[in-house]
Parts: C-alpha cells; structure tokens; sequence
C-alpha cells in the first residue's frame, strides 16, 4: 500500500510523516497527555481559525497544559508546512490541517510534573474527499452496544484530547457490523454523537440535535449550524435528548464535522432515513459551503 504525501512539522522541524521524530518517551504517545486540533481550508483559507483555537486553549486548560505558543506563532508554522507541502505533493485541491500538542517528555510515569515541556506536530494533507455513495445514499451507522460515549464526569467529550480509544473500540464495533461509523449512547441511554463527527436529524422544518449536557465535543460545525445557518436553510434548532426509540420518526439523519461539514446518514441500523437532491440535509450542507466560502472571502488573514 503506498500511503499518499503528508507533510509534518515536528517542533519547527519540516519533514515528510513517514519519517519518526517524535520520542518514545512522548507522553502524547505513552498516554494520550495531549490535545489537538483538525482544521480544513475553503479556496485556500483556513476555515474558523479562531473558534478552533479557542477550543484548543479550553482542552489545554482542562487539562493544566500550558501551551507556550500564542495563535500567531502556529498559524506562521503550518503556513511552513503548507507551503513544504506544495512544493512536494503536486495536488491543488483543499488542505486537511491537524495540529497536535503533547505535554512533553520525560522519566516514564503518570505525574504530569515528569513532562518537560509541550510539543507540537503539525499535518497537512489533501482533504479527503467525501465519497460520492455517501453523498447520495448516505452514511450507514451503528449504535454500538458494548461500549457507551465517556460521561462528562471522566474524560470530558468536550476536550479535544489525543485519546480517542473509546471512540476506536465504539468504531471497531460499528465496523464488524458492517456499518461505516458508530454512534455512541451515554450512560443514560441517550444519543451523543458519531466517533469523529456530532449527529443531527430533521423533522418537520425542525433540525434537531443532542445538547452538549449529552456529553459530546463541541463541534464548530454543529455550532455555525445553530449561530445561523439553520435558520437560513429554513430550519427550527431544537437542542434536546434524543432517545433511540425516537429515531424512527425522524425524517433525516446527518453528520456534522470539519472534514465533512454536513453528511446525510441513510441509516442508523435498521432505521433508513431519506437522502438525496431536495432534502434539508443537502441544502444545509450547501448554505454551509456557501457560507464558508464567504468566511475566506472575508479572512484573506488565515490564506495558506
Ligand atoms: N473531529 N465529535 C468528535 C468526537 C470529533 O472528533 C469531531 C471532530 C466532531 C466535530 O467537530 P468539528 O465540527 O469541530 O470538527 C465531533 C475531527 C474533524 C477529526 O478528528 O478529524
């Protein structure tokens, strides 16, 4: 398998990602003790900018990391890295953009006091392009039933941390099945999202999402469609518990993430939802596009 180009920044140092930089003693490697952000552009800007960086500081304060770099000093840095990027890979097209910080290295244990100093590894990608059977027929997802999203009490949905292991294992599961992503239950029973994007259905003119007390990320998606894009696309914002047995009555089903923005979800295990031209999920997903495309209009600040 060749695997396609990606470029990689570890601390300043330009590289191809193949290439291993980072230490065995890397606590982001031991232990997951980091964080990260996935950014993606629209005509070649980087998209919310801000809002994910915001997001950033609030899982590095949660987590008592004190990142030594302001917005600045990385934006200049994965503009590196963009441009290292073009100069090897010939495509044209929109950048994934990820931005990973570790808490450091050190003497192996758990105390946090042990780590030096924080790390960072940029990766910059081309987008991946969303496949067009998803496109039209949708997403097929699985709730999983063996494992349920982390309560808020532990490890906080909200933080963007480098450990994803519930959300691999909740995958895993979805993938025996068969289905292509998994969506996670809480310990209530209630629905709160997918393993990489939140979750949202539409009934009757009405857009309706887990709320964040669901335990879930905070998505920039998710939250664009609330500030205002709903409400272009002629859609009511309900944030409310959604229990399984209410899925039934939905009319759509969609996931919401950086990477896809809105992706129609033709099922959830037994339950088929209605895809295609003409549903609201469609003309979501392009007042989002729309709008996004805006944005870099407005921020020729954040171009890379
Ligand atoms: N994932 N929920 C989870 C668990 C996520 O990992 C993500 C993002 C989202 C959507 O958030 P946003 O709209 O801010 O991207 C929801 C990124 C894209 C990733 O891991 O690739």
């Amino acid at each position: 398998m060749t695997l396609e180009y990606v470029q990689a920044n570890t601390d300043g140092v330009l590289h191809d990602a193949a290439v291993a930089t980072v230490s065995p003693l890397n606590r982001g490697f031991l232990y997951g003790d980091g964080i990260y952000e996935v950014w993606r552009t629209y005509s070649g800007v980087i998209f919310a900018w801000e809002e994910h960086w915001e997001r950033l500081l609030h899982s590095a304060a949660a987590l008592g990391i004190e990142i030594p770099w302001n917005a600045d000093v990385i934006l200049k840095e994965i503009q590196r890295t963009v441009q290292a990027y073009r100069d090897h890979a010939a495509g044209k097209g929109e950048l994934y953009i990820r931005l990973q910080i570790s808490r450091g290295e050190g003497e192996i244990g758990l105390d946090s006091e042990l780590a030096d100093r924080c790390r960072f590894v940029i990766l910059v990608k081309q987008l991946p392009a969303l496949n067009e059977r998803n496109l039209e027929v949708g997403a097929r997802l699985s709730i999983a039933q063996r494992i349920r999203r982390n309560p808020i009490q532990c490890l906080d949905p909200a933080w963007k941390t480098g450990n994803y292991l519930n959300n691999i294992v909740g995958l895993r599961e979805a993938k025996e099945r068969r289905f292509d992503d998994v969506v996670f239950l809480n310990l209530r029973g209630e629905l709160t999202e997918a393993s990489t994007s939140n979750l949202a259905f539409i009934k009757s003119g009405k857009w309706i999402t887990p709320p964040t007390a669901a335990g879930i990320l905070h998505g920039i998606t998710r939250a664009h469609v609330i500030a205002g894009l709903a409400e272009r696309a002629d859609l009511a914002v309900e944030e409310r518990m959604i229990r399984p047995e209410e899925l039934a009555d939905f009319d759509e089903a969609m996931l919401l993430s950086t990477t896809k923005d809105v992706q129609p979800v033709g099922c959830i295990d037994d339950v088929d939802f209605q895809t295609g031209p003409g549903t609201a999920t469609r003309i979501l997903k392009e007042a989002f596009v729309s709008m996004a495309r805006d944005y870099a209009t407005a921020h020729p600040q954040f171009q890379v």
